[in-house]
């Protein structure tokens, strides 16, 4: 069975509850699926999952949220290679805050980028502003990433 990892980044719960909710879904697909709260570098490259998910939100001004700082710090300190990694991304933020909207999500794709790993499909951005309920964005959008990455096994 494929495994996923779901590594989660939030500050006040919005992030995980969007990885509990879509956890399901890639369950359903096949995959073996495992929530990661405070990830380390080693959960990327010890062992490696199939597929991986970043759930994260934004706070302060663009930053990432506290939990999820020393896995940036290790990803820039002791950049390791990245290159068989597929991932997909979720950014929570809120437009109000104006340029830093979801800056927490856009910084980490760059880092991934960086780091020779392969997104899959566009990054879904969810806007506080517009979405009460962060998984009612999530949850079709991960259907349909399924779907049109051909995720399904
Ligand atoms: C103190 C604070 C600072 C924030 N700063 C930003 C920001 O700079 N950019 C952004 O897009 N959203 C910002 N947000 C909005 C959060 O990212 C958004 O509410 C998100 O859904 C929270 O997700 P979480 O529950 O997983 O922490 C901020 C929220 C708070 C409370």
């Amino acid at each position: 069975m494929p495994k996923l990892k779901i590594i989660v980044g939030t500050v006040y719960g919005g992030a995980l509850d969007v990885a509990e909710q879509v956890s399901p879904v890639f369950e359903q697909a096949g995959y073996d699926v495992v929530i990661i709260e405070q990830p380390s570098v080693n959960d990327l490259i010890d062992e490696p999952p199939d597929l991986a998910l970043f759930c994260v939100s934004t706070t302060g001004s663009g930053d990432f949220p506290g939990d999820f700082v020393p896995f940036v710090r290790q990803l820039k300190s002791q950049p390791p290679s990245l290159a068989s990694l597929r991932y997909g991304l979720i950014a929570l933020g809120d437009s109000s805050y104006g340029d830093t909207f979801c800056g927490s999500g856009r910084a980490l794709d760059e880092i991934l980028a960086d780091l020779g790993a392969q997104r899959l499909g566009e990054r879904l951005e969810i806007d506080a502003m517009e979405t009460f309920m962060a998984d009612d964005a999530a949850l079709p959008w991960v259907e349909s990433w399924i779907e049109s990455q051909g995720l399904g096994t």
